[in-house]
């Protein structure tokens, strides 16, 4: 693994892994804090007619979705478990309509039944919690993690989001996927580009042919040679059909897997691992809990994506009338699915807005539930819990720097994180 791709200084982190570029590139509008927004909501009753983004006052941003539709916000756990566990009647394929996806191209996100199952099959056993011990966790997250930390630990400062949160899971994926990793952050700033709302339409292309011709060039080599990771995993898998033919990805689909992964992957860990590292920091005395106790680190991890998620909102669409905690919901609707309400539903936790170490553990929405869970859940546990162990027993005294600004969550409805995380040890 080259040691300086990993740590080397580029501009481009700066501009990549910023909560409020990133709302700003997705044209969100920044809200510091949702939560008593969602908590008034939620008390008017657990589904309202409207769109979560015009109750908070941000408006639903125009550029969202490419077809408008009557909206319903989904916001206790019950209403938006029976949204994400009935996907016959609240489908996905409203992310045809999502403006973010359309450069993705068609994948598991959008996708149903039996094609859903297919496709996400092809990948589904690289990662179980068993690949991300035996797979993922050796191969990459412990040595990435290692020269990250070995890059700060003697300065005796750093700023953890950009020297290991946003290094560690965008350099684990590209690697896990099979690109070298000298690509890494270039196709980042490419493929976050072609999702981009703050470029121009021959900006977005050109970004789409680059990101496109690095994964075909390696498609091909896999092709020639599997090796033992992502790209080879789909380039070889065949599925039988009902009626004896057999069927093979094709380079679109591989394509449009691989985008998704990418963007998922290198995201949502990034700023969830800046949550949980601000959950533990600002209160010195959950730091000191986790840092004894390491049996603690697994709950930090999963307390803070059920107090925080850094992906508040997706979405769905009623594929038929139907009616759901008492309220009638035509067909065609389009449901905001937000697992950020329904994970603080006082209801089903106590103090739902307290992040808490000695919570009793009870299933929360943060990496959504049905078909469609996330795929990536235990590499994003593993990447944040090596991360952890390691400063606990590196920079046992880590601790926010009292100079430096201290650090907020904050970001728009569809993600949430940290700017900066200045700490001294
Ligand atoms: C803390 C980190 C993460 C969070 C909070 C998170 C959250 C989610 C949620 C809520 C969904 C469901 C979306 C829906 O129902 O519409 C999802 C799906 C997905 N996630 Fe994650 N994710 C995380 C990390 C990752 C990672 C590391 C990867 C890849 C390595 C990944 C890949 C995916 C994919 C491919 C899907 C689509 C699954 C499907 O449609 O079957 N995620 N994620």
């Amino acid at each position: 693994m080259t040691t300086n791709e990993l740590v080397r200084e580029d501009p481009a982190y700066q501009q990549l892994f910023q909560i409020t570029n990133e709302t700003a590139r997705r044209g969100g509008v920044v809200i510091e804090d949702i939560y008593s927004g969602l908590a008034r909501l939620r008390d008017q009753g657990p589904l309202l007619k409207g769109s979560i983004h015009d109750f908070l006052g941000e408006g639903l941003p125009p550029h969202l979705f490419t077809h408008s539709r009557p909206h319903f916000a989904a916001l206790d756990f019950e209403t938006n478990s029976s949204v994400v566990n009935n996907d016959d009647i609240f489908s996905s394929r409203t992310y045809d309509e999502y403006f973010p996806n359309q450069a993705l191209g068609r994948t598991i996100i959008n996708m149903g039944g039996l094609e859903h199952r297919r496709i996400r099959g092809a990948v589904q056993a690289l990662f179980t919690m068993l690949y991300a011990r035996d797979w993922w966790k050796p191969r990459w997250v412990e040595e990435i993690v290692d020269v990250l930390l070995s890059d700060f630990e003697r300065k005796g400062r750093a700023d953890l989001n950009q020297q290991l949160c946003a290094r560690l899971p965008m350099h684990t994926i590209t690697r896990g996927l099979g690109l070298d990793a000298e690509e890494a952050l270039a196709f980042r700033v490419n493929l976050m580009a072609t999702l981009s709302n703050l470029v121009t339409d021959d900006e977005r292309a050109a970004a789409a042919q680059v990101v496109r011709q690095t994964m075909l060039n390696a498609v091909e080599i896999r092709r020639r040679e599997p090796r033992d990771d992502i790209l080879s995993a789909l380039t070889g898998a065949s599925f039988t059909d009902d009626d004896g033919s057999v069927y093979q990805l094709d380079d679109e689909e591989i394509l449009s897997f691989c985008r998704l992964l990418m963007a998922a992957g290198g995201g949502t860990t990034w700023r969830q691992l800046g949550i949980t590292l601000h959950a533990l920091l600002t209160d010195p005395a959950n730091w000191a809990a986790v840092r004894d106790d390491r049996s603690l680190v697994d709950r930090a991890i999963n307390e803070s994506t059920r107090w925080n998620t850094t992906a508040p909102l997706f979405y769905r669409i009623a594929e038929r009338d139907v009616r759901l905690s008492g309220v009638d919901i035509p067909a065609g609707a389009r449901i905001e699915a937000c697992f950020a309400a329904a994970n603080r539903d006082p209801t089903r936790w106590d103090d739902p807005d307290t992040f808490r170490l000695d919570r009793p553990f009870q299933r929360h929405l943060a990496f959504g539930g049905g078909p469609h869970t996330c795929i990536g859940r235990f590499v994003a546990q593993s990447e944040m819990s090596v991360a952890i162990n390691a400063l606990a027993d590196r920079v046992p005294d880590l601790r926010l720097d009292p100079d430096a600004p201290a650090p907020i969550i904050t970001g728009g409805l569809e993600q949430r994180g940290v700017d900066h995380m200045r700490v001294v040890f």
